[in-house]
């Protein structure tokens, strides 16, 4: 079996509905269950005995020890995360504490349990972490994609705590050769995703009659990864990865942030048109930037092509269409994560924003 962590949000939720489409092998589920995380993203697996949750945090070694010893996996995937830029700006102490102090306890637990398999079991263990693309920091409009040997410039206290977990993870490697793979990718979009990031937020304020709030001037630019893709390739970088090897994984979706909430609102205005003929981007709103805003972030993803075969199949057309549909089809999802934390988050962000 595999132990996922943060498997209760969203690119760990889709991670193990696609595990478990493809695959019988069980899948224990570690996750504390923050404002982000939901298990009614897992609802479709409910009596399913192939995935076992256990609420748990990354920080809680003893809680670690157990889950290891007793269920034996041969690989974990690190999901588990504080992931949000806005909120790292905030609240920055829950990303050192879950970021950094979480994933270092989670390698020492590992490094026991792995310590004492025996040879051959040993040799296939995997502990691949998933990182960002944010790590690299910001790009010039001149400069190329990412690469894996790009120099580490993290910008905000969330790049700069999953930087500090990647040489965590990388030091494990060289130091203790605990075989560990490192996936860097660029933003992830789909169904599940929690509605404060951009993606999602738009669609959620545009069908609620809410402004479209964008930071700045909008001329940021992202790299588009549908997150089914981002989770094939996670799954092609456990089965044929390197240990000590890093991937980088994108979408080769550059986008500016104007550019995406106006695919999206066009894409509303087809398939859920406002009775009253208004067009949705007229509730675009610009607001005051987001601090420390980087202004693009693009992947090269050749190496993992190269080296595992992968590449992405959606294009941002496909995938964005997909995705809309997903948050028009599951309306009750919506509501429900609308009447939590959700709430609280809109009104501190956004609250005296306006230009
Ligand atoms: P998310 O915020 O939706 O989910 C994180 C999950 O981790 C939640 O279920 C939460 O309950 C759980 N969690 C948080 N702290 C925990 C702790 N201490 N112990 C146990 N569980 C804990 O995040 P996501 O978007 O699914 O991102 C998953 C991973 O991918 C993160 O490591 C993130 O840094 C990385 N990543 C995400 C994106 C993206 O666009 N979403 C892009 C690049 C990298
Ligand atoms: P986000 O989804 O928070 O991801 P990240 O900061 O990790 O890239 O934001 C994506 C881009 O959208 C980023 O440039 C910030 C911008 N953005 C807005 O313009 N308005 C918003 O309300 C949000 C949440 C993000």
């Amino acid at each position: 079996m595999i132990l996922v962590t943060g498997g209760a949000g969203f690119i760990g939720a889709n991670f193990i509905l696609n595990w478990l489409a493809q695959s019988d092998e069980r899948v224990i589920n570690l996750d504390n269950l923050t404002y982000a995380g939901n298990l009614e993203n897992l609802s479709s697996l409910k009596g399913d005995k192939r995935h076992i949750f256990t609420k748990g945090d990354i920080c809680d070694s003893a809680l670690l020890i157990n889950l290891l010893t007793k269920f034996k996996p041969r690989a974990i995937i690190n999901f588990a995360a504080e992931s949000h830029v806005d909120r790292s700006i905030k609240e920055p102490d829950k990303f050192i504490q879950t970021n950094i102090v979480g994933t270092f306890k989670l390698l020492e637990a590992t490094r026991t349990y792995w310590s004492k398999l025996e040879r051959n079991i040993k040799k296939d263990f995997r502990f691949l972490h998933v990182s960002t693309d944010e790590v690299y920091g910001s790009l010039s409009s001149k400069e190329s994609p990412f690469d894996e040997n790009h120099r580490y410039e993290p910008n905000s206290p969330y790049s700069a705590s999953k930087a500090a977990s990647d040489h965590l993870i990388r030091a494990y490697y060289k130091t203790y050769r605990l075989p560990v793979l490192t996936t860097n990718c660029s933003n992830n979009y789909g169904p599940f995703q929690f509605p404060e990031k951009l993606i999602p937020l738009i669609i959620i304020n545009a069908l609620s009659n809410k402004p479209l709030p964008i930071y700045g001037d909008g001329q940021q630019i992202r790299d588009w990864l549908y997150v089914k893709d981002h989770c094939d390739a996670i799954r092609r970088t456990l089965e044929a990865g390197a240990p000590g090897e890093t991937y980088n994984i994108g979408g080769w979706n550059e986008k500016t942030n104007v550019e995406i909430v106006r695919t999206i609102c066009s894409l509303l205005d087809k398939l859920s048109p406002h009775i009253d003929g208004r067009q949705y981007d007229e509730q675009i709103t610009f607001i005051t930037d987001r601090p420390g805003h980087d202004r693009r972030y693009a992947i090269d993803s050749n190496k993992i092509k190269r080296d595992l075969g992968w590449k992405p199949t959606e294009t941002f057309e496909t995938g964005i269409n997909k995705t809309v549909k997903w948050y028009l089809d599951n309306k009750i999802w919506v509501e429900n994560i609308k009447s939590g934390a959700y709430r609280e988050w809109i009104n501190k962000n956004y609250k005296g924003r306006a230009l």
